[in-house]
């Protein structure tokens, strides 16, 4: 499908301008003023009044998460879909292999079920051992398309690596030219805190951040860093949420060390006075790292602006009540995760560039450019160039909507921004030079293709 976008605001992580964009088998075929196409265009859009962004990028989501209280609400079927609605082109999530699972067979595992997928996707390998084959394995990974791979600090029980073995994967990763990101939170101390929580007695789930203190994360984020210069390792923390953790990120970039940050719109909009209240009010926002305090959301906004924090994903891994239920006498049995995929773009739109918090091209920086640059998918996404893939949202920066689980789409009877206004909305979602999103309805059932990324 050829098509013709005219009257366009282009932003970019760099620049605005007006101009024309022609797309053409899938690839943005030439941006300029006015344009001379030869070819039949099949449709012409006038995008006077509004904004021509990037698609964003979603490097953190969990779909079909299997857990203790079975599969997160979405799968790649749904969760794509809310994606797309909400302006998100391509999703970056996890390969979780089983204990004794090699991480290559785990990722043709995962790649079966993220077949549905409306839009483009990639994943982060997970190491949840070190095994005799596992550097090898990592090696294989980067050869199949994969140079991103996730270690945990926390969850020492399930899916968490000790230390020696995350300076294993660090060191391996480093040397075939990967990056390792870190769930930062010193585990053990965390399952400390909430057993001794527990054996009083305190098991709401009030003490579920209680149990997870700011400190557990700005040491474990101060220890990755430290083993990651002596790795010569790339690393990016994921879900960054207490101030406290900046400091050591911002050192470290000062320093010249290749270290980038996440963070997410829950820690930059949500504090822990959620945490208080009766169990279904409060267990939606049981994740893991929790919602901080309001100081902690000004620090976030503020390293943003500083370009400390250089993306923003979501963690989307919501679950249904039923689900959260299973701890509704014990906080340590809530399945942790929240949904978002679907209004990250909306919700940093609104409260990041109509607040002043950041600049329109911050907002293109930091929901897509840098996602695609740190992960190796640039500039074939996070770009509006020739030669791009056509990923493109055309956003109406007035359209006024009030985030409910009655209207959103994301696949889940729980919503953590129930009542949020939002201004500005993807009126058309391309990609791969489709149209897929129109007037809030998904269009097009095509789907999305795995991303292979060169180290
Ligand atoms: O609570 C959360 N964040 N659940 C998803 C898994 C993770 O830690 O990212
Ligand atoms: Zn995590
Ligand atoms: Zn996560």
């Amino acid at each position: 499908m050829n098509i013709l976008i005219k009257n366009a605001t282009i932003v970019t992580s760099t620049r605005a301008f007006n101009s024309e964009i022609y797309i053409s088998e899938g690839k943005i075929a030439q941006i300029g003023k006015p344009l001379k196409i030869l070819e039949p265009v099949d449709r012409t859009i006038d995008a006077k009044g509004k904004f021509i962004f990037p698609g964003g990028i979603d490097p953190h989501v969990h779909m079909h998460l299997p857990t203790f209280a079975g599969f997160s609400a979405d799968d790649f079927e749904t969760g794509s879909k809310a994606a797309l609605l909400g302006g998100t082109t391509t999703l970056i999530d996890f390969v979780t292999p089983n204990k004794g699972q090699s991480l290559i067979d785990a990722l043709i595992d995962r790649k079966r079920e993220a077949d549905n997928s409306f839009c483009d996707y990639s994943f982060h390998v997970s190491p949840v051992e070190w095994a005799q084959n596992t550097e090898q394995e990592i090696k294989d990974c980067i050869e199949s398309g994969i140079t991103s791979f996730k270690v945990y600090m926390a969850y020492k029980d399930t899916i968490g690596l000790n230390d020696e073995d995350i300076f294993r994967v660090m060191h391996t990763v480093g040397k075939n030219g990967g990056i390792v990101t870190l769930h930062c939170e010193i585990g053990d101390e965390v399952d400390k805190l909430r057993n001794d929580l527990a054996n009083k007695g305190n098991l709401n789930p009030e003490f579920h951040p209680i149990s997870r203190p700011a400190h557990t994360e700005s040491e474990a984020v101060q220890m990755a860093i430290e083993m990651a210069k002596i790795a010569k390792c790339p690393i990016y923390i994921v879900h960054t949420s207490a101030g406290e953790s900046i400091q050591f990120i911002e050192k470290a970039q000062k320093d010249g060390y290749p270290v980038y940050s996440e963070t997410c719109p829950q820690y930059l909009l949500l504090d822990d006075s959620k945490y208080n209240g009766d169990f279904n009010d409060t267990c939606k926002y049981v994740m893991s790292p929790p919602l901080r305090k309001r100081e902690d959301q000004n620090m976030l906004w503020n390293s943003i602006g500083k370009r400390i924090i250089n993306t923003t994903g979501t963690d989307h891994c919501p679950f249904n009540l039923k689900q959260k239920e299973q701890g509704n006498v014990d906080f340590r049995k809530i399945p942790n995760g929240a949904g978002g995929v679907e209004h990250r773009m909306k919700l940093l739109f609104t409260y990041g560039v109509l607040k002043n918090q950041i600049s329109y091209n911050q907002f293109i920086d930091i929901t897509s450019t840098q996602a695609a640059k740190i992960f190796g998918l640039y500039p074939q996404k996070g770009e509006i160039a020739v030669g791009s893939d056509a990923d493109l949202v055309i956003w109406n920066p007035k359209t006024e909507n009030v985030i409910s689980v009655e209207n959103h789409h994301q696949n889940c009877d729980l919503e953590i921004y129930e009542g949020f206004n939002t201004i500005g909305e993807p009126e058309v979602v391309i990609a791969n030079g489709e149209i897929k999103v129109e007037n809030g309805i998904l269009i097009s059932k095509n789907k999305g293709k795995f991303l292979k990324r060169p180290a």
